[in-house]
């Protein structure tokens, strides 16, 4: 039931501050100081000790939980010390990669069933590893051969584009890495300024959703492009990719995300006045190395769309012009949750504009059961 919506996608987009409600609700749990500090994972209880054990926790997805579990690698890392390393399912089977006893494997996915994500979780289990399922669909194959993991709770995701399913699945993550952490003194205020951020995280994204109009403007603007590039680093690396995958699978134009630190190594090249590029320049520690690679697409005299942080509008951009599009600020790890949604938005509104169906695109399909 598609409800006021024309498309099952455009509603995904709009209902993702009561998904995020949802995938929180009874997993966070408030303090004595009636503060928030405990996260509740109960698919995951008995087993926190072997994680925080593991010499090596390993995230294993496809196509946009993929981009899901690298958003959510550099939280991970920071609260739990374990170092993360991440694996396309696809690419881990090729290579039969090295997974161990000590490992925890984690298996990002939203339908539960993809066969690439299925195939690696059968190999890590015969390889002795634990293993974590993060999935949207209860009784699902990976939920089901999981040793234990974290239901998502997005709801049913129709549109073939997964859009609030990834932002859920981060928060699960983000949820995940506070649990590993465990509570010690020198994290404290980062802990809670984590919690208090996921609190404020649906309001933040119903704020975010305003730029529906201002998306739609720059989806005009972009129609007949042939191509987009959209560069981000840190947390945001996974935004990049994630926004030009929702590009291309829906609106069918040639997009890529790229890691904003590799621009000078190649993909420079490509710069001019006419290729757009979207540039994730959100306030966090990475800010100042961002205003340093959109000043030099400024020499280049490239086409910039820079998506900042509210009030940084006149510093991002100076000594060139652009397009801003201003978004809430959260806390940095969150940041991504916020950041996709004007991404999807655009991707959205290019579909719709060029005529092509949204909620299954060409080629592909929501679940992809063979290998
Ligand atoms: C569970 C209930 C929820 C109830 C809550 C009350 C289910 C599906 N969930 O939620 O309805 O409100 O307790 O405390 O009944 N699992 C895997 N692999 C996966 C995902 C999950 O093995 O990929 C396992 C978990 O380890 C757990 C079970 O499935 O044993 C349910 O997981 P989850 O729904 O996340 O647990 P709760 O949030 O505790
Ligand atoms: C398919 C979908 O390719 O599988 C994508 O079209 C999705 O949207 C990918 O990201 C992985 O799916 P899942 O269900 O494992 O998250």
């Amino acid at each position: 039931n598609k409800g006021r919506y024309e498309h099952y996608m455009q509603k995904e987009i709009h209902e993702q501050p009561e998904s995020l409600t949802t995938t929180m609700r009874g997993r966070l749990i408030q303090g004595g100081s009636c503060k928030a500090t405990t996260v509740l994972l109960g698919g995951l209880k008995d087993h926190m000790k072997t994680i925080r054990r593991s010499r090596r926790i390993v995230f294993v997805g496809c196509g946009t939980s993929y981009n899901a579990a690298l958003a959510a690698r550099p939280i991970l890392e920071e609260l739990s010390g374990v170092p993360v390393t991440m694996e396309i399912a696809s690419d881990l089977l090729d290579r039969q990669g090295p997974i161990y006893r000590e490992d925890t494997a984690v298996f990002v996915s939203q339908s539960g069933e993809t066969a690439d994500t299925l195939l690696a979780l059968e190999y890590a289990l015969d390889n002795g590893a634990l293993c974590v399922g993060i999935t949207n669909t209860v009784g699902s194959a990976i939920a089901r051969k999981t040793h234990c993991g974290v239901h998502i709770n997005a709801g049913a995701e129709i549109g073939v584009a997964s859009t609030k399913a990834y932002t859920s699945q981060i928060v699960v993550m983000a949820m995940l890495a506070l649990a590993v952490g465990g509570d010690t003194i020198s994290n404290q205020a980062r802990r809670e300024a984590i919690v208090d951020g996921l609190y404020d995280l649906p309001s933040k994204v119903r704020e975010v959703l305003k730029l529906d109009n201002e998306m739609k403007d720059l989806a005009k603007q972009l129609i007949a492009e042939q191509s987009l590039l959209v560069f981000g680093r840190g947390y945001n690396y996974a935004t990049a990719l994630e926004g030009a995958l929702k590009v291309k699978e829906v609106s069918l134009m040639h997009s890529e995300g790229m890691l904003a630190g590799e621009m000078k190594h190649g993909p420079l090249a490509l710069v001019d006045e006419n290729l757009p590029i979207i540039v994730i320049a959100t306030h966090d520690a990475c800010f100042s190395k961002q205003q340093s690679v959109i000043q030099q697409l400024h020499a280049r005299r490239g086409r910039l769309i820079v998506v900042c942080s509210k009030g940084d509008a006149a510093s991002v951009c100076s000594g060139g012009s652009c397009r801003v599009i201003e978004v809430p600020q959260v806390e940095d790890c969150l940041q991504p949750v916020v950041n996709i949604v004007p991404l999807q938005l655009l991707a959205y509104h290019l579909t719709v504009l060029r005529g092509h169906n949204v909620d299954q695109p060409r080629n592909l399909a929501k679940s992809v059961t063979t290998q």
